[in-house]
């Protein structure tokens, strides 16, 4: 299936789009959120316009085909990563995914245990064992990231230690892009008797995730960013750790029975960890979306990206002063900057032109430490865009040096 403009068709962000129609649309912050195809907006309008009713609670013939509808999305959100049904707990977020998984390993840390993580993560995989930090004593590591954003096997090998209880990283980094070797990440946690969790939320729109393959303990990541919508995030947890972890979020269809005595016993697993009504609509429109991903093939995604990366990263290498963070990176992730040019204000005059891209440090405030600067610009890459929408960016780029000032204030 030919990717680029022929697909656009599916995506009223470029057909039906009323706020940005007398413009020419270059979205280039796909890593921030993708947009959304009709197939996905379909299943999310048909359960409220024509399917409403809670899932697993009433005893009606709607009631049923929700909950039907529900576990089904559940089942083939699975087998998308090649999980059990049982093992997929729908959360809100990756961000909720990963601060669950902390909460639920809190009691499992003694003082003085230890939790690595790198210095590339975003907010949601540092924040939260910070925390435990401070309540628990743990002590946080960072294995090295080499120059282009992958984690060494070996480098793992060298700060793991009998004292280390878990190993959480990016399996693609939302700056520098670099896809990791999870299988053999895995490999030296397991041997170190470790868990390891798996944030993907940068890699499930480009990359296939097998999870019996890695053997990952915990894996992660939210609709939005594989053309799902917002709101719905999948944690995934392996079946026997799943069986002995407690939830951390009490309420209603998580428990199987509770009395005034103050005794209450769980309902079965995966329900047990959604506690409340949940996101049904995001549900099944992050069914649909793993559906469209799986009908233009991971390869076909993949190949597009790295194409159109070479062209944006043959076309910036080309202008003077402009340098690039992650050229080697086999991913959609540009991250570069200009000489003398603020990325903020960058990012401002590339807007003048419909230019999407993101700015900052991109919710990853280590990463400085790592490259020579404190913010980045990033274009990010995905199915819809196409060679025009990259040539436009490296002509806009161009002139930027010698223009910026000017068409910025005027
Ligand atoms: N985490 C998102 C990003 O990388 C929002 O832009």
């Amino acid at each position: 299936m030919k990717l680029g403009k022929s697909i656009r068709k599916d995506f009223p962000m470029y057909m039906d789009n009323e706020c940005y129609k007398d413009q020419k649309l270059i979205y280039l912050d796909n890593s921030a959120t993708t947009f959304k195809p009709y197939q996905v907006l379909k299943e999310i309008n048909n359960y409220n316009y024509h399917m409403t009713a809670n899932a697993h609670r009433g005893d009606y013939s709607l009631a049923y085909d929700v909950s039907t509808s529900f576990e089904r999305a559940r089942d083939e959100i699975a087998s998308f990563i090649n999980a059990e049904k049982d093992e997929i707990i729908f959360t809100s977020s990756a961000t909720m995914s990963l601060n669950e998984i902390a909460y639920m390993l809190e009691d499992y840390f003694q003082e003085g245990d230890e939790v690595i993580i790198s210095k590339q993560e975003h907010a949601s995989n540092v924040l939260p064992w910070f925390n435990l930090k401070k309540k628990r004593g743990i002590i946080i590591k960072y294995v090295d990231v080499k120059e282009d954003g992958n984690i060494l096997p070996e480098d793992l090998e060298k700060v793991i230690t009998e004292k280390t209880r878990v190993v959480s990283l990016a399996s693609v980094s939302n700056v520098l892009g670099y896809p990791l070797d999870v299988k053999n990440l895995v490999k030296v946690a397991h041997e170190h008797n470790c868990f390891y969790i798996s944030d993907s939320a940068q890699e499930i729109a480009s990359r296939r995730i097998d999870v019996k393959d890695t053997g990952v303990d915990f894996l992660l990541f939210s609709g939005h960013k594989m053309l799902g919508p917002t709101g719905i995030g999948v944690l995934y947890i392996k079946k026997s750790i799943e069986e002995n972890i407690s939830p951390v979020i009490y309420g209603g269809e998580m428990n199987a029975r509770f009395s005034s005595d103050f005794s209450f016993s769980l309902a079965d697993i995966p329900l047990r960890f959604e506690a409340g009504t949940q996101n049904i609509s995001g549900a099944l429109g992050l069914c649909a979306a793993c559906r469209y991903i799986k009908r233009i093939g991971y390869d076909n995604i993949i190949s597009h990206e790295i194409n159109l990366k070479k062209r944006l990263v043959e076309g910036l290498k080309s202008i003077e002063g402009v340098k690039i963070y992650n050229e080697t990176s086999p991913s959609s992730i540009v991250a570069f900057n200009f000489d003398g040019i603020f990325a903020q204000d960058a990012a401002s005059y590339y807007s003048k032109f419909g230019i999407f891209v993101r700015t900052g440090n991109h919710c990853a405030k280590m990463l400085p430490e790592l490259l020579d600067t404190a913010t980045t610009i990033r274009a990010s890459i995905y199915i819809y865009n196409d060679e025009e929408d990259i040539d436009r960016m490296i002509e806009v780029s161009r002139d930027m040096k010698e223009k910026y000032l000017d068409a910025f204030f005027n």
